[in-house]
């Protein structure tokens, strides 16, 4: 109970809090239509609009993790509900494995706040002064990763864990720095990274065969 009224807490922050990283919205609403091909910075609106555009169901059962990291995360954001187009705010529920880790990333675009569902997580964020600030976060608490700073959480508990995280862009973009950096296309050259980790190509090759997208 004292759980639910913590997560209407924080959708009520959310949404009445003038605190968006997204630009200000110009009229009441403007559904996004995501098959246009007009490009601007957001979505060209879209004219037939049901209750459907800003509705979403997908976040009201745990996702099934059956990864290699052990977490999962399902992201309500502006491509899953149109609605959301111009207005500066999206929201995720991640799902954790016993173990489970939802790996170091950054969000250009968003701060982040979470609200523990279930189990209990433990989370940092790490400033660009290289100070990491970090915690054990329970059921019904809430934590804060502000806007661009590389954060993680893990299930360090013997139970599955979930939390609902918000964020104040329609799409706050995830760059997950291990995929970032070992997997990307064209690749990262070798003799970047192994300047930048100090190690040799071996170590960076066996990385990055790891993080390789399954085919
Ligand atoms: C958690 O950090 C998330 O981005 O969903
Ligand atoms: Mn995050």
């Amino acid at each position: 109970m004292a759980a639910n009224c913590g997560f209407i807490l924080v959708i009520m922050i959310m949404l009445t809090t003038k605190a968006s990283a997204d630009p200000d919205l110009l009229q009441d609403i403007c559904v996004a239509d995501l098959t246009s091909a007009v490009r601007l910075n957001g979505f060209a609106c879209k004219s037939n609009v049901t209750a459907e555009d800003f509705f979403f169901a997908g976040l009201a059962q745990p996702g099934v993790v059956n990864n290699s990291v052990g977490s999962l995360v399902n992201a309500a954001n502006v491509l899953k509900i149109p609605g959301l187009n111009t207005l500066g705010v999206s929201i995720s529920r991640v799902d954790y494995a016993p173990g489970g880790l939802n790996p170091p990333h950054t969000h250009p675009r968003a701060t982040e706040i979470v609200f523990v569902l279930e189990g209990e997580i433990d989370v940092g964020f790490i400033t660009t002064a290289n100070v990491l600030i970090s915690k054990t976060v329970r059921k019904g608490e809430v934590f804060v990763f502000p806007r661009g700073l590389v954060h993680f959480q893990k299930n360090n508990g013997k139970v599955a864990a979930a939390a609902i995280a918000a964020f104040n862009s329609q799409l706050p973009g995830t760059q997950s720095i291990a995929a970032t950096l070992f997997a990307a296309s064209p690749p990262v050259p070798d003799n970047v990274l192994t300047k930048a980790f100090q190690v040799g190509t071996k170590e960076i090759e066996k990385i990055k065969s790891r993080l390789a997208p399954k085919k």
